[in-house]
């Protein structure tokens, strides 16, 4: 398929549903060879079906050390390059500090953060030989959120680890700008996913008399489209996107 990605490659962690499957889709779509990780086999198969190409299906849980290198090595294996990496595995344990599950932080810390740091590692010793060929630049983006930046009470250890994943990358980007890749986080306010939705009703801020405002998880796969589309000049290195009535 022919497209501004074409000839490249782009991994997308998380890729088995929600904003992942949507971006994975879309980076596809816009031509690049797709490697989709997540820890379901079939919802990534049922992903990979969806692209008339096809895709590279790498189940892990990147929990698990280890896990990152292998994967990345299993797609240099078979696709011979990496030109993307969309760190966009996450989840939201939300509730109070007082009295939390300890397990329920852990969780979020070994994938949201470390997981992505890992991911990072592995990825770019090849991420920099690929924006030293034809396209001249490669990307790494990570799914961050916005409440990375606007914290609020009851999401206190999701929103450190989104908080740390913005500094990780800062600090990454000044670190490899110069080498031309672009570093670049999104910080999504909510978005209409399973996970998402479930959450907020669980949190009373979504119900039949006052429903949340979402955005579809396409409007963020557009969003990572945009990013690393832009001509080799030019680095989005941050972006917010919230639904228009979202005000935290
Ligand atoms: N939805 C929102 O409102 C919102 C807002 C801001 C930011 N975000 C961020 O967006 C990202 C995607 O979230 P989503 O809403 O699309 O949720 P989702 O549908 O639950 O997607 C999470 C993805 O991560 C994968 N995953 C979970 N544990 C994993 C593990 N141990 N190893 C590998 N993959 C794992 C899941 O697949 P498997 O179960 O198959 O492993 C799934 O593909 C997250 O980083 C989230 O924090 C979401």
């Amino acid at each position: 398929m022919m497209g501004s990605l074409s000839g490249s490659v782009a991994v997308v962690s998380g890729a088995s549903s929600g904003i992942g499957a949507a971006i994975a889709l879309r980076l596809a779509t816009a031509g690049a060879r797709v490697a989709l990780v997540a820890r379901r086999p079939d919802a990534l198969a049922e992903v990979a079906a969806r692209i008339p190409d096809g895709a590279v299906c790498v189940p892990a849980d990147l929990t698990v050390t280890g896990a990152a290198d292998d994967m990345v090595r299993r797609v240099i294996d078979e696709c011979g390059r990496l030109d993307v990496l969309v760190n966009n595995a996450g989840e939201a344990r939300v509730g109070p500090i007082v009295g939390a599950d300890r397990g329920d932080w852990a969780r979020m810390v070994d994938l949201n953060l470390e997981a992505t740091m890992a991911l990072s590692w592995a990825a770019l010793p090849h991420l920099l030989d690929a924006a030293r060929g034809p396209r001249g630049v490669a990307d790494l983006v990570s799914v961050a959120s916005i409440a990375g930046r606007r914290v609020q009470a009851g999401a206190g250890v999701y929103a450190a680890t989104k908080a740390a994943v913005l500094a990780f990358s800062e600090s990454l980007r000044q670190e490899v700008t110069a080498r031309h890749v672009r570093v670049g986080t999104i910080l999504p306010g909510a978005v209409r996913t399973e996970a998402a939705v479930l959450a907020s009703r669980r949190a009373g801020r979504d119900t039949r008399d006052a429903p949340a405002p979402y955005l579809d998880v396409d409007d963020i796969a557009g969003a990572v489209e945009f990013i690393v589309t832009r001509p080799p000049r030019m680095a989005v290195n941050e972006m917010i996107v919230r639904p228009t009535e979202q005000e935290s």
